[in-house]
């Protein structure tokens, strides 16, 4: 396998980590649908556990076997090794929702007394999270918003009188549902000068919007990447799993919890994604230049009053715009966008699609539209929803794979059906 260490990573997904003649030759990884796993002798037994467990590190050509799927399973390894070359990552570990990566690693590098300091606006689970979970176990929260520079963030620690006891720097960007932008450099160097000898503060980015394609925090200084796999990796609106990536260090740490909440993804759900793997760049690519034509339709558009879109931060806004230049090979797939007028007329446009399916979630094959203030960001409290333009303008849109002309027609005739 070394050989192909250097290809790029589309060319691996079909193959990487995987021999078909461990398995009767077959070209596919099976799904290896088994709780437990034989030991050929009592003594490989004992050796696999003491690794598994820490008791001792792996010896230089020692050939470890397989124990139990809550530990280890080969269409989990294999994905996740597929996951890595993506964001050459040196490890990842794939579990049963985004929710559950983005829960672990809250859990394993925060405790009580601790200061968390993440970015506005989140994914409203994570945002649930924090607010109504962390807090209640004594984890100090502090939020701040893109647009605000390294000296105001570093000013913001300070006099929150916390400093010394901030642990994480928790950031999404672009963020759900406005696309806004935050540094994750400047992030990292933030994360520098509060820590310690005794004490690593994290960065950890939540990279979904991007998927493993457009965006590689972890080149940017990141220690940790988070995704949901259930929007672009799994890509057909079919499957529920999660992503974490970061160095072999970090990921121990995680993979040992994930053993103790037995959070990781089961073999088919394994399985799926290898599949979704084979296609992601195509996909992928494909819905960024859907979305470029569906974002200009949208920008002429005469009740369209905003289009929150990547491709269209330009020099005027010259943070945003230095950010969006480092950080983003591609403008991605996400939309968002203010209809002229309020919730009625969003949901008139919303109940008139015919093409679009009206529902949460992104990054499928289909594109799917929804109304962040009233879903997925209902629980985000008034005050910050106001503050960060979630508003009852505002429809997000997933572009999917469909015929752009098919896709901005029905987005013209939903448009047609709303008075303004
Ligand atoms: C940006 C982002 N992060 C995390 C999640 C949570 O992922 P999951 O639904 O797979 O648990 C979502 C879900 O919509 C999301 O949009």
């Amino acid at each position: 396998m070394d050989d192909k260490k250097n290809m790029r990573p589309e060319s691996l997904m079909m193959s990487y980590g995987y021999d078909p003649h461990r398995s009767e030759g077959a070209v596919k990884c099976p799904i290896f649908q088994t709780s437990t796993f034989a030991f050929k002798t009592a003594e490989d037994g004992k050796a696999f556990f003491e690794v598994a467990y820490g008791i001792r590190e792996k010896l230089p050509n020692e050939e470890l076997g397989l124990i139990y799927s809550r530990l280890n399973n080969p269409d989990l390894e294999i994905l996740e090794n597929r996951l890595t070359l993506w964001d050459k990552a040196e490890d990842c570990a794939v579990f049963e929702s985004g929710m559950s990566a983005i829960s672990t690693v809250f859990l394993e590098f925060l405790k009580p007394g601790d200061l968390l300091l993440f970015s506005s606006p989140l994914y409203g689970g994570t945002d649930h999270f924090i607010h109504h979970f962390l807090t209640k176990f004594g984890v100090n929260i502090l939020g701040f918003r893109p647009g605000q520079t390294e000296e105001e963030l570093k000013v913001l620690i300070e006099g929150s009188g916390l400093a010394d006891k901030l642990a994480m720097i928790y950031i999404e960007t672009p963020a759900n549902p406005t696309n806004a932008l935050i540094d994750i450099s400047c992030c990292k160097g933030i994360a520098n000068s509060f820590s310690t000898e005794e004490k690593q503060v994290i960065v950890a980015v939540d990279n979904t919007f991007m998927g493993p394609l457009w965006q590689h925090p972890l080149q940017l200084g990141a220690d940790l990447v988070l995704y949901s796999a259930t929007k672009y990796i799994g890509g057909h609106s079919d499957v529920i799993a999660g992503a974490c990536l970061g160095s072999k260090v970090l990921m121990t740490r995680i993979k040992t919890l994930r053993t103790f909440l037995g959070n990781m993804a089961g073999p088919w759900t394994g399985w799926l994604l290898m599949r979704s793997l084979e296609t992601l760049k195509p996909r992928m690519e494909l819905q960024a230049k859907n979305a470029a034509k569906v974002a200009h339709f949208l920008k002429d558009h005469p009740k369209v009053e905003k289009v929150y879109y990547l491709g269209f931060i330009t020099e005027d806004d010259p943070m945003a715009y230095d950010i969006y230049k480092r950080q983003y090979d591609c403008d991605g797939a996400m939309i968002s966008f203010d209809i002229k007028g309020k919730e009625h007329e969003a949901f008139t446009f919303l109940n008139n699609l015919k093409l679009m399916k009206l529902a949460v979630s992104l990054g499928g094959t289909e594109s799917l539209a929804e109304h962040p203030a009233t879903m997925t960001h209902v629980d985000v409290s008034q005050e910050d929803k106001l503050s960060m333009s979630i508003t009852e303008k505002l429809v997000r849109i997933s572009v999917g794979i469909e015929n752009h002309e098919d896709l901005i027609w029905d987005i013209g005739q939903a448009l047609d059906a709303v008075e303004i």
